[in-house]
């Protein structure tokens, strides 16, 4: 008989430590110390206990009581805590670690924003294009170096029979056909949208930002293009930053100008970081005449002025002691993207 007690305490002891709720170890208790219970029944069959074994047989059932009564006292206290930790609505919830935009939109939003204040529409175009958007209506030759496979990727599609091969935009210029051919002047546009190139060093990504700006009436000239870039530089980077034009070449363009912003480190005096004072920063031009045409907008009523610069490289001329290589941008290193 003192085995079956001590078969029943370690039976006990696994049920109770297996019990999963205050539900399932009070329904254990019952079984051992209620009414019926098997503790209970073996309390009274003490009387059926040979009387040299009683006094044994008390101590062992004693102790068997004692240990399953600690054991579920204890067990009680481990689920009612933790039904509190789990249930308790009052507890302060964890809060959850909060992201940030990253500064590249930041700029995006920055950059809109001071070309709207002076009636500028931001506009979006496709990103996936076609050949005519990209390079053919912008007075670029079939021949043209920009169209090969090492510079532009394609995407492989059929050729569109009107607008030709489809590929991602290698710059934000393809915008400045599709609005022409959308709107009529007088237009003033901001288009900002993500470029694809084949490059890869600590100046280019093969995907970057560029806003270009288009504006298309009668009587614009050049005196216009410089005042609208002095404007956004002064805005964005500063009072005493300014912009210089010098000749350039581009296909969409007549004449071309290559952008530059004064330093501002050495304030235009010159310094490792800059050409003798100036900083280069986009491109910019008065629209050739053929994409005017190309447009179906008469160019002897109409003139325009556009630029196309890239995000990264503005808002890197902004902080440009602390991103010291464009890919890092883009290299989703937290220990990068947190400090900026
Ligand atoms: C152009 O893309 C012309 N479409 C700009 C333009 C628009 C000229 C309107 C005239 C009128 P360019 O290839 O130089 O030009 O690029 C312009 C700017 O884009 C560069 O100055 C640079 O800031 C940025 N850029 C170009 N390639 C990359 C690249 N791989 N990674 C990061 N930025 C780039």
């Amino acid at each position: 008989m003192k085995e079956d007690l001590i078969n029943l305490k370690n039976q006990a002891i696994a049920q109770i430590s297996e019990a999963k709720d205050l539900q399932e170890l009070e329904e254990i208790r019952i079984d051992l110390f209620g009414r019926n219970g098997k503790l209970t029944t073996a309390s009274k069959d003490i009387k059926n206990v040979a009387s040299g074994e009683k006094k044994q047989y008390g101590i062992v059932l004693n102790e068997v009581k004692n240990t399953l009564e600690k054991l579920i006292v204890e067990k009680k206290n481990d689920l009612s805590n933790l039904s509190r930790v789990w249930f308790d609505p009052t507890m302060p919830a964890k809060k959850p670690k909060l992201g940030k935009l990253h500064m590249i939109t930041h700029a995006i939003y920055e950059i809109a924003s001071v070309f709207e204040k002076i009636g500028f529409t931001r506009v979006k175009y496709p990103e996936v294009e076609y050949d005519f958007f990209a390079f053919g209506a912008l007075n670029f030759p079939d021949n043209h170096p920009a169209r090969d496979d090492w510079e532009t990727f394609f995407v492989d599609q059929p050729d569109s029979k009107k607008y030709g091969p489809m590929l991602l935009t290698p710059h934000t210029s393809s915008g400045q056909i599709r609005e022409m051919l959308s709107n009529k002047p007088p237009i003033r546009m901001i288009n900002i949208a993500k470029c694809y190139r084949r490059q890869s060093d600590i100046r280019h990504v093969a995907m970057f930002h560029q806003f270009e700006g288009l504006v298309v009436d009668k009587n614009i000239n050049i005196t216009n293009l410089k005042g609208t870039l002095d404007y956004f530089a002064k805005t964005f980077f500063g009072p005493n930053r300014e912009t210089r034009l010098r000749p350039y070449h581009f296909q969409f363009t007549e004449p071309s100008f290559e952008v530059d912003i004064s330093c501002n480190v050495c304030n235009g005096k010159g310094c490792k970081l800059c050409k003798e004072g100036w900083l280069e920063i986009g491109g910019a031009g008065m629209v050739h005449p053929n994409v005017l045409k190309n447009c179906g907008i008469d160019s002897k009523v109409y003139s325009g002025f556009a630029f196309g610069w890239g995000v990264e490289r503005t808002y890197m001329m902004e902080s440009v002691l602390s991103v010291p290589d464009i890919r890092l941008l883009y290299s989703s290193d937290l220990r990068v993207l947190s400090q900026l």
